[in-house]
């Protein structure tokens, strides 16, 4: 990974394996209530945040797009992710699907588009992903990828298609630290990128990112979400609380030893916050 970095050691963006980058951080809206999404984005983005994960299944993609649109950013400055909800799974309705979240949003492409759970029973990831390559070819999605899919997910649309996800968006944090799959994105260049960060901040509480926290005065999320940059993680955070979201960024001005980064990986307990992937179906 290169580009503009202030560390030589963490850039601030990620290379994705279609020539794109993607930046290192960005801010999750998931739960963010539709009023209050506005202001939050809006935050986000004059603390320096330049990514936004959305999703259709949100219902906030109209804020977050009102949101960009008001800030002094030019829409090419900001990295804008949305998701294609279960329902809409199959070569058509994934056509219909992004028409609509671009409507909602208001912008003629997204920087990222993902299948957001591969739903195995609806039997229809491959066509959905299918339709996605047609969708980056057309322009309105400039990059694509998918969302909670296991090795067995990626490598059925790798080999359908021969086009690979640039990004595998998953559960990934302490407690549940995805060490095969992530090595199977690294063998593919996949950029992993991890949601629930912080656990939905159950893991902050933990002894050990507090005793950390407190050694290297900084904040138990600022540990955690260090030690996913060094781990070569994209993070997205989410927070509709003005301290924490400027907090949350603050990531880029110390480095975890290799002591500290081992005692977050011992805590890998394989806990999940969210579903499984394998039986989600929506
Ligand atoms: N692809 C998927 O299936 C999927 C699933 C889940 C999430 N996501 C994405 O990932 C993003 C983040 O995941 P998430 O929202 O589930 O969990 P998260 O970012 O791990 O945690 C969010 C929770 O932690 C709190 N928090 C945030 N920063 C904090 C800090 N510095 N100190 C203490 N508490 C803090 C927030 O509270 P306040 O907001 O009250 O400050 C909120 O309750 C989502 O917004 C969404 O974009 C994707």
């Amino acid at each position: 990974m290169t580009t503009d970095t202030g560390r030589p050691d963490q850039p601030r963006h990620a290379e994705l394996g279609d020539g794109r980058t993607i930046p290192r951080i960005g801010f999750g809206v998931f739960q963010v209530p539709r009023e209050q999404t506005v202001d939050a984005v809006g935050y986000a983005l004059r603390t320096g945040y330049r990514a936004v994960d959305t999703a259709a299944a949100y219902g906030n993609e109209r804020e977050v797009g009102e949101a960009i649109r008001g800030s002094s950013l030019d829409r090419e400055e900001v990295f804008v992710t949305t998701k294609l909800w279960n329902s809409d799974h199959g070569r058509r309705s994934a056509d219909r699907a992004l028409a609509r979240s671009l409507d909602r949003l208001g912008f003629d492409y997204v920087d990222l588009y993902l299948i957001h759970w591969p739903a195995p029973a609806r039997g229809l990831y491959v066509d959905t992903w299918e339709a996605l390559i047609e969708l980056q070819v057309a322009g309105r999605a400039r990059s694509i990828g998918v969302s909670n899919f296991d090795i067995e997910h990626l490598e059925q649309v790798i080999d359908a298609t021969g086009v690979v996800p640039a990004v595998n968006q998953v559960e990934l944090h302490p407690r549940l630290q995805q060490a095969e799959l992530r090595r199977f994105h690294a063998d593919h260049s996949i950029v992993t990128e991890a949601w629930s960060p912080i656990a939905k901040g159950r893991v902050l509480d933990d002894p050990v990112v507090r005793e950390l926290a407190a050694s290297y005065g900084k904040t138990p999320a600022q540990i955690v979400l260090r030690w996913h940059l060094q781990l070569g993680n994209v993070v997205i955070p989410k927070s509709v609380t003005p301290e924490r979201i400027g907090e949350n960024f603050r990531i880029f001005d110390f480095t975890l030893d290799d002591e500290a980064m081992g005692r977050i990986d011992a805590l890998d307990a394989g806990e999940r916050t969210g579903p499984e992937p394998a039986t989600f179906n929506g």
